[in-house]
Protein backbone atom coordinates (compact mmCIF):
# COMPACT_ATOMS: atom_id res chain seq x y z
CA UNK A 1 0.00 0.00 0.00
CA UNK A 2 2.90 2.31 1.17
CA UNK A 3 4.60 1.53 -2.31
CA UNK A 4 1.75 1.81 -4.59
CA UNK A 5 1.13 5.28 -2.92
CA UNK A 6 5.12 6.76 -3.49
CA UNK A 7 4.88 5.15 -7.07
CA UNK A 8 1.85 7.73 -7.80
CA UNK A 9 3.07 10.31 -6.21
CA UNK A 10 6.46 9.84 -8.31
CA UNK A 11 4.60 9.84 -11.18
CA UNK A 12 2.52 12.75 -10.54
CA UNK A 13 5.23 14.95 -10.24
CA UNK A 14 6.56 16.65 -13.08
CA UNK A 15 8.54 18.95 -10.97
CA UNK A 16 10.40 18.63 -7.56
CA UNK A 17 10.11 20.80 -4.91
CA UNK A 18 12.87 20.96 -2.79
CA UNK A 19 11.66 21.74 0.46
CA UNK A 20 14.57 23.92 2.40
CA UNK A 21 12.51 25.10 5.46
CA UNK A 22 13.77 22.91 8.43
CA UNK A 23 17.16 24.57 7.26
CA UNK A 24 16.95 28.38 5.29
CA UNK A 25 13.46 28.52 7.26
CA UNK A 26 15.13 28.00 10.50
CA UNK A 27 18.36 29.24 10.32
CA UNK A 28 17.52 32.88 10.58
CA UNK A 29 15.26 32.39 13.61
CA UNK A 30 16.84 34.36 17.08
CA UNK A 31 15.07 32.10 19.54
CA UNK A 32 15.86 28.69 19.91
CA UNK A 33 13.36 26.04 18.60
CA UNK A 34 13.01 23.00 20.73
CA UNK A 35 14.63 20.14 18.61
CA UNK A 36 11.49 18.09 19.26
CA UNK A 37 9.56 21.10 17.77
CA UNK A 38 11.82 20.65 14.26
CA UNK A 39 11.52 17.05 14.53
CA UNK A 40 7.61 17.24 14.22
CA UNK A 41 7.48 19.93 11.45
CA UNK A 42 10.09 17.38 9.43
CA UNK A 43 7.92 14.54 10.02
CA UNK A 44 4.85 16.40 9.56
CA UNK A 45 6.54 17.52 5.88
CA UNK A 46 7.47 14.00 5.10
CA UNK A 47 4.01 13.05 4.40
CA UNK A 48 2.86 15.54 2.01
CA UNK A 49 4.53 14.11 -0.99
CA UNK A 50 7.62 16.28 -0.78
CA UNK A 51 10.78 14.27 -2.10
CA UNK A 52 13.35 16.30 -1.00
CA UNK A 53 13.80 17.86 2.56
CA UNK A 54 16.50 19.43 3.63
CA UNK A 55 16.77 18.56 7.23
CA UNK A 56 19.46 21.03 8.99
CA UNK A 57 23.00 22.05 8.45
CA UNK A 58 26.50 20.94 10.12
CA UNK A 59 28.21 24.40 10.18
CA UNK A 60 29.60 25.82 13.33
CA UNK A 61 27.36 26.07 15.50
CA UNK A 62 28.77 29.26 16.86
CA UNK A 63 27.57 30.58 13.56
CA UNK A 64 24.51 29.09 12.84
CA UNK A 65 23.19 28.17 16.79
CA UNK A 66 19.90 27.40 16.23
CA UNK A 67 21.03 24.31 14.14
CA UNK A 68 23.47 22.92 16.71
CA UNK A 69 20.98 20.43 16.99
CA UNK A 70 21.03 18.96 13.57
CA UNK A 71 22.40 14.96 14.87
CA UNK A 72 19.63 15.10 16.97
CA UNK A 73 17.25 16.36 14.29
CA UNK A 74 18.21 13.65 11.97
CA UNK A 75 18.39 10.76 14.87
CA UNK A 76 14.37 12.32 15.57
CA UNK A 77 13.15 12.06 12.53
CA UNK A 78 10.76 9.14 11.05
CA UNK A 79 12.12 8.65 7.91
CA UNK A 80 9.89 8.17 4.79
CA UNK A 81 11.41 5.97 2.05
CA UNK A 82 10.36 8.10 -0.50
CA UNK A 83 11.92 11.13 0.98
CA UNK A 84 15.51 12.63 0.61
CA UNK A 85 16.98 14.07 3.75
CA UNK A 86 19.44 16.27 3.12
CA UNK A 87 21.66 18.58 4.75
CA UNK A 88 24.30 21.71 4.44
CA UNK A 89 28.17 20.94 4.79
CA UNK A 90 30.59 23.42 4.49
CA UNK A 91 33.70 21.32 5.39
CA UNK A 92 35.10 18.26 6.04
CA UNK A 93 34.23 18.60 9.78
CA UNK A 94 30.46 18.99 8.62
CA UNK A 95 30.96 16.14 6.50
CA UNK A 96 32.09 13.91 9.02
CA UNK A 97 29.23 14.94 11.00
CA UNK A 98 26.25 14.38 8.13
CA UNK A 99 27.84 11.29 7.60
CA UNK A 100 27.52 10.17 11.28
CA UNK A 101 23.83 11.28 11.15
CA UNK A 102 23.24 9.52 7.87
CA UNK A 103 22.06 11.94 6.01
CA UNK A 104 20.83 10.81 2.02
CA UNK A 105 22.72 13.69 0.75
CA UNK A 106 24.51 17.03 1.25
CA UNK A 107 24.72 20.14 0.01
CA UNK A 108 28.10 22.45 -0.84
CA UNK A 109 27.81 26.33 -0.67
CA UNK A 110 29.47 28.73 -2.29
CA UNK A 111 28.44 32.50 -3.72
CA UNK A 112 29.05 34.21 -6.84
CA UNK A 113 30.39 37.67 -5.36
CA UNK A 114 33.31 37.83 -2.99
CA UNK A 115 32.08 39.62 -0.13
CA UNK A 116 29.04 37.17 0.54
CA UNK A 117 31.38 34.50 0.77
CA UNK A 118 33.44 36.35 3.26
CA UNK A 119 30.78 37.02 5.03
CA UNK A 120 28.96 33.81 4.92
CA UNK A 121 31.76 31.44 5.11
CA UNK A 122 34.59 33.37 6.20
CA UNK A 123 36.79 32.67 3.09
CA UNK A 124 36.97 33.79 -0.40
CA UNK A 125 35.65 31.94 -3.41
CA UNK A 126 38.77 30.16 -4.59
CA UNK A 127 39.27 29.26 -0.44
CA UNK A 128 35.71 27.70 -0.78
CA UNK A 129 36.13 25.36 -3.12
CA UNK A 130 39.57 23.85 -2.18
CA UNK A 131 37.45 23.30 1.21
CA UNK A 132 34.78 21.35 -0.77
CA UNK A 133 37.49 18.98 -1.91
CA UNK A 134 37.80 16.57 1.21
CA UNK A 135 33.88 17.10 1.26
CA UNK A 136 33.27 15.50 -2.03
CA UNK A 137 35.81 12.91 -1.60
CA UNK A 138 34.07 11.76 1.61
CA UNK A 139 30.66 11.99 0.05
CA UNK A 140 32.22 10.00 -3.39
CA UNK A 141 34.12 7.34 -0.81
CA UNK A 142 30.43 7.23 0.98
CA UNK A 143 28.08 7.45 -2.42
CA UNK A 144 26.18 10.35 -0.96
CA UNK A 145 24.91 12.26 -3.97
CA UNK A 146 26.50 16.37 -3.30
CA UNK A 147 23.97 19.16 -4.38
CA UNK A 148 25.75 22.66 -5.00
CA UNK A 149 24.15 25.76 -4.18
CA UNK A 150 25.31 29.39 -5.57
CA UNK A 151 24.27 32.65 -3.58
CA UNK A 152 23.57 36.08 -4.68
CA UNK A 153 23.46 34.80 -8.51
CA UNK A 154 21.95 37.94 -9.73
CA UNK A 155 22.01 40.55 -6.55
CA UNK A 156 24.47 41.06 -3.64
CA UNK A 157 23.37 42.51 -0.41
CA UNK A 158 27.19 44.04 -0.32
CA UNK A 159 28.39 43.96 -3.73
CA UNK A 160 25.05 45.08 -5.32
CA UNK A 161 24.54 43.68 -8.96
CA UNK A 162 26.60 40.51 -9.81
CA UNK A 163 27.83 39.91 -13.38
CA UNK A 164 26.56 36.75 -14.61
CA UNK A 165 29.60 35.35 -16.73
CA UNK A 166 31.17 35.60 -12.45
CA UNK A 167 28.21 33.33 -11.43
CA UNK A 168 28.48 30.73 -14.33
CA UNK A 169 32.21 30.70 -13.27
CA UNK A 170 31.35 29.40 -9.89
CA UNK A 171 28.60 27.19 -11.20
CA UNK A 172 30.81 25.34 -13.65
CA UNK A 173 33.31 24.96 -11.00
CA UNK A 174 31.15 23.24 -8.54
CA UNK A 175 30.07 21.18 -11.11
CA UNK A 176 33.32 20.18 -11.90
CA UNK A 177 33.60 18.91 -8.42
CA UNK A 178 31.39 16.88 -9.02
CA UNK A 179 28.01 18.26 -7.89
CA UNK A 180 24.80 16.79 -9.38
CA UNK A 181 22.99 19.58 -9.69
CA UNK A 182 22.90 23.41 -8.94
CA UNK A 183 21.12 25.06 -7.18
CA UNK A 184 21.01 29.36 -7.89
CA UNK A 185 20.13 31.35 -5.27
CA UNK A 186 18.52 34.87 -5.32
CA UNK A 187 19.84 35.36 -1.87
CA UNK A 188 17.81 38.87 -1.10
CA UNK A 189 15.06 38.12 -3.73
CA UNK A 190 15.63 41.27 -6.29
CA UNK A 191 16.14 39.57 -9.02
CA UNK A 192 13.05 39.59 -11.44
CA UNK A 193 12.76 37.67 -14.08
CA UNK A 194 14.35 39.34 -17.13
CA UNK A 195 17.61 38.89 -14.72
CA UNK A 196 16.80 35.18 -14.18
CA UNK A 197 15.98 34.82 -18.34
CA UNK A 198 19.68 36.75 -18.95
CA UNK A 199 21.62 34.59 -16.46
CA UNK A 200 19.99 31.25 -17.66
CA UNK A 201 20.88 32.68 -21.58
CA UNK A 202 24.22 32.56 -20.35
CA UNK A 203 23.87 29.25 -18.08
CA UNK A 204 22.18 27.21 -20.32
CA UNK A 205 24.93 27.86 -23.16
CA UNK A 206 27.25 26.11 -21.17
CA UNK A 207 25.06 23.82 -18.18
CA UNK A 208 22.59 20.95 -18.93
CA UNK A 209 19.22 22.19 -17.88
CA UNK A 210 18.69 19.26 -15.84
CA UNK A 211 21.50 20.73 -13.69
CA UNK A 212 19.84 23.89 -12.74
CA UNK A 213 17.57 24.62 -9.95
CA UNK A 214 16.07 27.97 -8.50
CA UNK A 215 16.26 28.71 -5.10
CA UNK A 216 14.16 31.77 -4.56
CA UNK A 217 13.87 34.52 -1.98
CA UNK A 218 10.37 36.60 -2.14
CA UNK A 219 11.54 39.75 -0.18
CA UNK A 220 10.45 41.72 -3.03
CA UNK A 221 7.23 39.45 -4.27
CA UNK A 222 9.00 38.49 -7.36
CA UNK A 223 9.71 34.75 -6.73
CA UNK A 224 6.75 33.40 -8.36
CA UNK A 225 7.37 35.33 -11.53
CA UNK A 226 11.24 33.86 -11.36
CA UNK A 227 9.84 30.44 -10.62
CA UNK A 228 7.70 30.67 -13.70
CA UNK A 229 10.45 31.83 -15.46
CA UNK A 230 12.75 29.42 -14.90
CA UNK A 231 9.41 26.77 -15.79
CA UNK A 232 9.12 28.50 -19.00
CA UNK A 233 13.29 27.73 -19.63
CA UNK A 234 13.16 24.21 -18.95
CA UNK A 235 13.82 24.15 -15.14
CA UNK A 236 12.24 21.86 -12.90
CA UNK A 237 13.72 21.87 -9.80
CA UNK A 238 12.70 24.57 -7.56
CA UNK A 239 13.71 25.15 -3.70
CA UNK A 240 11.08 26.80 -1.25
CA UNK A 241 10.08 26.82 2.25
CA UNK A 242 6.71 25.94 3.82
CA UNK A 243 4.99 29.05 5.44
CA UNK A 244 7.59 31.47 3.78
CA UNK A 245 9.81 31.36 6.33
CA UNK A 246 13.92 32.22 6.66
CA UNK A 247 16.44 33.86 5.34
CA UNK A 248 20.01 34.12 5.85
CA UNK A 249 21.85 35.47 8.78
CA UNK A 250 24.77 36.49 6.95
CA UNK A 251 22.36 38.06 4.31
CA UNK A 252 21.46 41.53 5.54
CA UNK A 253 17.76 41.95 4.26
CA UNK A 254 17.25 38.54 3.13
CA UNK A 255 13.61 37.62 4.28
CA UNK A 256 11.96 34.50 3.93
CA UNK A 257 12.14 32.06 1.05
CA UNK A 258 9.13 31.50 -1.39
CA UNK A 259 6.76 29.91 0.66
CA UNK A 260 6.34 26.45 -0.97
CA UNK A 261 2.43 26.72 -0.46
CA UNK A 262 2.36 29.25 -3.03
CA UNK A 263 4.62 27.10 -5.17
CA UNK A 264 2.59 24.26 -5.01
CA UNK A 265 -0.24 26.67 -6.17
CA UNK A 266 0.96 28.45 -8.96
CA UNK A 267 1.95 24.62 -10.31
CA UNK A 268 -1.41 23.46 -9.63
CA UNK A 269 -2.97 26.22 -11.75
CA UNK A 270 -0.16 25.96 -14.67
CA UNK A 271 -1.30 22.33 -14.79
CA UNK A 272 1.96 21.01 -13.75
CA UNK A 273 1.88 18.44 -11.09
CA UNK A 274 3.97 19.00 -8.17
CA UNK A 275 2.42 15.73 -6.14
CA UNK A 276 3.04 17.15 -2.85
CA UNK A 277 -1.03 17.52 -1.06
CA UNK A 278 -0.63 21.52 -0.33
CA UNK A 279 -3.52 20.60 2.68
CA UNK A 280 -0.84 18.76 4.47
CA UNK A 281 2.13 21.51 3.69
CA UNK A 282 -0.52 23.94 5.43
CA UNK A 283 -0.82 22.38 8.26
CA UNK A 284 2.84 21.58 8.79
CA UNK A 285 3.45 25.48 7.88
CA UNK A 286 1.01 26.41 10.24
CA UNK A 287 2.49 24.08 12.83
CA UNK A 288 6.38 25.63 12.82
CA UNK A 289 4.49 29.60 12.50
CA UNK A 290 2.85 28.96 15.55
CA UNK A 291 5.68 27.36 17.46
CA UNK A 292 7.46 30.49 16.29
CA UNK A 293 5.24 33.10 17.30
CA UNK A 294 4.71 31.54 20.49
CA UNK A 295 8.52 31.12 21.62
CA UNK A 296 8.83 35.08 20.35
CA UNK A 297 5.70 35.94 22.18
CA UNK A 298 7.00 34.29 25.74
P1 LIG B 1 35.53 29.87 10.65
O1 LIG B 1 35.24 30.60 11.91
O2 LIG B 1 36.30 30.58 9.60
O3 LIG B 1 36.28 28.47 10.83
O4 LIG B 1 34.14 29.36 10.07
P2 LIG B 1 36.91 27.69 12.00
O5 LIG B 1 37.45 26.45 11.38
O6 LIG B 1 37.85 28.60 12.75
O7 LIG B 1 35.70 27.29 12.95
C1 LIG B 1 35.18 28.10 13.98
C2 LIG B 1 34.64 27.20 15.06
O8 LIG B 1 33.60 26.37 14.58
C3 LIG B 1 35.69 26.22 15.61
O9 LIG B 1 35.36 25.97 16.95
C4 LIG B 1 35.47 24.98 14.78
O10 LIG B 1 35.89 23.82 15.43
C5 LIG B 1 33.96 25.00 14.63
P3 LIG B 1 36.32 26.46 18.14
O11 LIG B 1 37.63 25.85 17.85
O12 LIG B 1 36.34 27.98 18.05
O13 LIG B 1 35.62 25.94 19.37
N1 LIG B 1 33.51 24.36 13.38
C6 LIG B 1 32.52 23.48 13.32
N2 LIG B 1 31.75 22.91 14.26
C7 LIG B 1 30.83 22.02 13.86
N3 LIG B 1 30.60 21.72 12.54
C8 LIG B 1 31.37 22.27 11.58
C9 LIG B 1 32.36 23.19 11.95
N4 LIG B 1 33.24 23.92 11.25
C10 LIG B 1 33.94 24.63 12.14
N5 LIG B 1 31.13 21.97 10.30
C11 LIG B 1 32.68 28.08 8.66
C12 LIG B 1 34.04 28.77 8.78
C13 LIG B 1 32.47 27.70 7.22
C14 LIG B 1 32.72 26.82 9.54
C15 LIG B 1 31.59 29.06 9.17
O14 LIG B 1 31.74 30.27 8.49
C16 LIG B 1 30.19 28.55 8.97
O15 LIG B 1 29.81 27.56 9.59
N6 LIG B 1 29.39 29.23 8.11
C17 LIG B 1 28.06 28.80 7.79
C18 LIG B 1 27.15 29.99 7.71
C19 LIG B 1 25.77 29.51 7.31
O16 LIG B 1 25.34 28.43 7.66
N7 LIG B 1 25.05 30.37 6.56
C20 LIG B 1 23.73 30.06 6.13
C21 LIG B 1 23.66 28.98 5.10
S1 LIG B 1 24.01 29.54 3.44
C22 LIG B 1 22.52 30.22 2.92
O17 LIG B 1 21.61 30.39 3.67
C23 LIG B 1 22.36 30.50 1.45
C24 LIG B 1 21.50 29.44 0.72
O18 LIG B 1 20.22 29.32 1.31
C25 LIG B 1 21.32 29.82 -0.77
C26 LIG B 1 20.84 31.28 -0.96
O19 LIG B 1 19.77 31.65 -0.43
O20 LIG B 1 21.57 31.98 -1.65
C27 LIG B 1 22.18 28.06 0.75
MG1 LIG C 1 18.53 30.61 0.94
Amino acid sequence: MGNCYCVLVKRMAEVTIFEVGPRDGLQNEPVFIDTAQKVSFINMLSKTGLQKIEATSFVSPKWVPQLADGSQVMEGIQRAQAVAYTALTPNERGMIRALDAKVDEVAIFAAASESFSQKNINCSINESIDRFRPVMELAKAHNIPVRGYVSCVTHCPYDGKIDPGQTRKVTEKLLKLGCYEMSLGDTIGKAEPNDIENLLTILQGVVSTDKLALHCHDTYGNALENIKCGYERGIRTFDAAAGGLGGCPYAKGASGNVATEKVVRLFEQMGVGTGVDVTLLEEAAHFIKDKISKINDD
